[in-house]
């Protein structure tokens, strides 16, 4: 069963409930790293890190992270080395960002896009697969080499 775990702050919350519910009626184990509560002065980093720390750690298999825009949550995910987080309102990179580029944490607007879109979104980047080819993993390299200091910035 693949673990997932969930971050929102407040413009992500109510989101969060309703695709957690979904996950979990399709089977799959939801880790809530928060808020579990709406606070409308809540912060997404206090979230949004655990979640990205737990992906990091492989505590989890995937992440979804969830704020008003996406931005912040994908902000903040991304200072997590080795997570790759993507903030995405569409289909086609729902899969290829996992396809192409490992992407281990999908960000949201959960004032962008509605349950149903999100729904769709979030199962796409659930079920598609790292394709592994040589291209992929070259750059993919090259991205891992600035994390580790390995290249100058
Ligand atoms: C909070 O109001 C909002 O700024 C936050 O949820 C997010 O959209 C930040 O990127």
């Amino acid at each position: 069963m693949m673990r997932v775990g969930m971050a929102a702050d407040h413009g992500g919350f109510t989101l969060k409930g309703q695709v957690a519910e979904l996950l979990r009626g399709s089977g799959y184990e939801v880790v809530d790293f928060g808020a579990h509560e709406l606070n409308p002065e809540d912060d997404y980093p206090d979230f949004i890190i655990p979640l990205a720390r737990a992906v990091a750690a492989a505590e989890v298999d995937r992440g979804v992270a969830l704020c008003g825009s996406g931005v912040g949550a994908s902000i903040a995910a991304n200072k997590i080395p080795g997570v790759r987080a993507g903030l995405i309102h569409e289909v086609f990179s729902a899969h290829q960002g996992v396809e192409d580029d490992d992407m281990n944490v999908f960000c949201l607007g959960g004032r962008v896009v509605g349950p149903a879109l999100a729904w769709e979104l979030i199962k796409t980047f659930l079920t598609a697969h790292f394709s592994g080819a040589p291209r992929h993993q070259r750059r993919l390299a090259k991205v891992q080499a600035l994390e580790n200091h390995e290249v100058g910035l």
